[in-house]
């Protein structure tokens, strides 16, 4: 049986509602009219209450704790009940949550962090894994309000983020590393800075921040990871060779291939997505040296 939408009596329950994206969506759902219950590690309601009285059950805690989770809520809920996560990664919890459940499952993974102000221009991906419910739900409240919406599976949208936010992070912390290993003070830095370096060194301070574990999780828990760091590598190895040849030909060729005009993405189309406002002004309004 579908659900009658839109209907708005029952409840949505967030374990790891308190902060970080949980509250953000426990914002949303309330802001759309919905009665939303959470918890934290130290406040709201118990797991078997978030059962006995939420049809919809979102595990947004830390990736360490989330199949501890799932595991302890999965079996509590009925089958006309949704079981979905929004952890970064996807085929594991979507596994835990069907083998712990009777229950509707879908794997979310919203693309954004808590300080974006609303889902327009956001893109969040989903990965239904039993049922046929709830969907249309999520959809409908998602593009309403201005999401993207791509439809996969568990194991194509973690080939994805293994490239997505493996590659991203990879890289910047990278660059931290070796910033941190020159030994230059943080002050010298600054004087001599251009607008590329300050973005990329305020992410590069985010990801060092106080959540270590969220950028390190992301990356070590992705089994397609091994090979991105391989490529990566490799093509550190080769430009490695051509900067300590002085092949500026060499390495300008490169940059150029395969064929396409300037500003494309190497093999690929230019992004029909706009970039964050943060890139975008910054991208538009200054030349990237
Ligand atoms: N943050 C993002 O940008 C983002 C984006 C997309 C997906 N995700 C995914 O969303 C999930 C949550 O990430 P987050 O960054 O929002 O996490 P977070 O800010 O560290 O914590 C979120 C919630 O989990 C609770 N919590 C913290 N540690 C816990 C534990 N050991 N056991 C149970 N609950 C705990 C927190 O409660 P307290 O009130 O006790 O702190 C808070 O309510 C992760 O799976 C992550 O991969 C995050």
């Amino acid at each position: 049986m579908k659900i009658n939408f839109p209907v708005k009596d029952f409840a949505i329950g967030i374990i790891g509602g308190t902060g970080g994206i949980g509250k953000w969506f426990a914002d949303f759902f309330t802001g759309e009219g919905h009665t939303v219950r959470v918890s934290g590690r130290a406040e709201g309601i118990s797991i078997p209450e978030f059962a006995a009285s939420c049809r919809i059950v979102i595990v947004a805690v830390p990736i360490a704790a989330t199949l501890d989770t799932i595991r302890e809520v999965g079996p509590l809920l009925p089958e006309d009940a949704l079981l979905m996560d929004l952890t970064s990664l996807k085929e594991e919890p979507v596994r835990a949550m069907l083998a712990a459940s009777r229950a509707e499952v879908i794997g979310c993974h919203p693309l954004f962090g808590p300080d974006v102000p609303s889902l327009a221009d956001q893109n969040i991906v989903l990965c239904p894994a039993r049922g046929d419910r709830w969907l249309g739900f999520l959809q409908g409240i998602f593009v309403k309000n201005g999401a993207r919406i791509r439809v996969t599976t568990p194991a194509e949208h973690d080939r994805m983020m293994a490239l997505i936010q493996g590659l991203t992070h990879l890289d910047t912390i990278l660059m931290g590393l070796t910033l941190r290993d020159s030994g230059v003070e943080p002050s010298e830095l600054e004087a001599f800075s251009t607008p590329v370096f300050r973005t990329k060194r305020a992410i590069i301070e985010k990801v060092f921040g106080p959540r270590p574990g969220l950028y390190a999780g992301i990356l070590t828990e992705n089994p397609n990871i091994t090979e991105v760091v391989e490529r990566h590598e490799r093509n550190l190895s080769l430009l490695k060779e051509l900067v300590r040849k002085r092949d500026t030909a060499g390495l300008a060729a490169l940059l150029k291939k395969p064929e396409g005009p300037p500003g494309q993405i190497p093999g690929g189309q230019k992004s029909k997505i706009p970039s964050s406002h943060v890139f975008r002004s910054l991208v538009r309004n200054t030349r990237i040296f």
